[in-house]
């Protein structure tokens, strides 16, 4: 296959996402940038709290960002109004959740799940059975049309809810912990049907987990670090030329933010006693980061900066510049 530039679907630039609880900001993204390419399979991963839900829920459109700038599928989400958001949702994105219970209604058959957002679209009855019939079958479930949630078992609950997800043939699927809930087999099944969907229909996918094994089974995986993009691992697309499987390796690189900003992971600073101040030296080809435990304002307790303490405080530049100031005033 021949490799062509492919135009990003989604650019975001410098996103924050601020929750107010009882009087305190929660910064759930802090300045995230990401660009994804149209028909990447890629995966998202970060411990709890780290903001990856919080992404996803903007990117599909259930939330706003406090600032930033979001484009996806050359639409700019902060300026869509509420209707168009809807509208968005409904024509662009489609959401697999962990809980399947999330996606599906559980009363209905899994081929009536698959209708219903169809009729949202107003898609004739006819066209409805038939695209339901053909989802169903792209998730291997066929066999199953007519059971209820209920009598499915979580993978299948799973994999409807895909189906459910791609009824309005979305230009985004995005993915939140789907492999959550179901055993190592379903779950491999369940990255299969992502592989399968993005290869064939070239859809752009974005996964969401704490399976320690995504990078196997995506093209490139971010990692958030405290609602920020903090490395990106990518899969090596260099032959390995010794016979083993084209692609099996991965490469973990650490991302710079728009202002040079990085972070260096946690085990790295503790395994070089990294704290509060570093050193940068340029050595050959390369840049060396030197803990520095010697600076003279290290270990100072900056609460003393903020408190009366019995010496006169000393007078600040812009003090010094007001007095002087009113100096010359008195001068003249
Ligand atoms: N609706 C909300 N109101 C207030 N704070 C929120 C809300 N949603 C998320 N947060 C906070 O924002 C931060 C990021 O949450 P988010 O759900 O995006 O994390 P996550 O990476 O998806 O975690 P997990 O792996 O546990 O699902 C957390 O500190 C969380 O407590
Ligand atoms: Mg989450």
């Amino acid at each position: 296959m021949v490799a062509e530039a492919k135009a990003p679907i989604i650019v975001c630039d410098n996103l924050v996402r601020i929750y107010r609880v009882a009087e305190h900001d929660v910064m759930a993204l802090q300045g995230l940038d990401l660009v994804v390419k149209a028909g990447e399979l890629m995966g998202i991963v970060g411990v709890s709290g780290s903001g990856k839900t919080t992404l996803l829920n903007i990117l599909g459109g259930l939330d706003r960002p406090s600032a930033g700038r979001i484009m996806v599928n050359g639409q700019n989400l902060l300026k869509l109004s509420n209707s168009a958001l809807d509208q968005y949702r409904l024509n662009t994105v489609g959401f697999v959740w962990q809980q399947s219970a999330r996606n599906l209604v559980a009363y209905m058959s899994a081929l009536r799940n698959i209708e219903l957002p169809m009729t949202l679209f107003g898609v004739s009855s006819r066209m409805k059975r038939r695209r339901a019939e053909e989802l169903l079958d792209l998730v291997g479930l066929s066999d199953r049309r007519n059971h209820k949630l209920s009598e499915l078992s979580g993978g299948e609950q799973q994999r409807v809810a895909i189906s459910v997800a791609l009824a309005n043939k979305p230009k985004l699927l995005l993915a939140d912990e789907p492999t959550g809930e179901v055993d190592e087999a379903n779950a491999q099944r369940i990255y299969q049907i992502f592989k399968g969907l993005n290869h064939e229909l070239n859809l752009t996918t974005l996964i969401v987990s704490h399976d320690l094994n995504l990078a196997k089974h995506v093209d490139r995986v971010v990692a958030i670090r405290d609602g920020k993009v903090s490395s990106e691992t990518l899969r090596d697309q260099r032959p390995r030329g010794d016979g083993a499987e084209h692609g099996s390796t991965f490469t973990e690189l650490i991302v710079l933010d728009s202002a040079g900003r990085m972070q260096i992971p946690k085990e790295l600073r503790e395994q070089l006693g990294l704290q509060r101040y570093a050193r940068l030296e340029v050595v050959e080809g390369g840049i060396l980061i030197r803990p520095v435990d010697d600076h003279p304002g290290h270990g100072h307790d900056t609460n003393s900066v903020f408190h009366e303490t019995d010496s006169a405080p000393k007078e600040t530049r812009l003090q010094q510049w007001i007095r002087r100031w009113l100096k010359r005033g008195d001068e003249s």
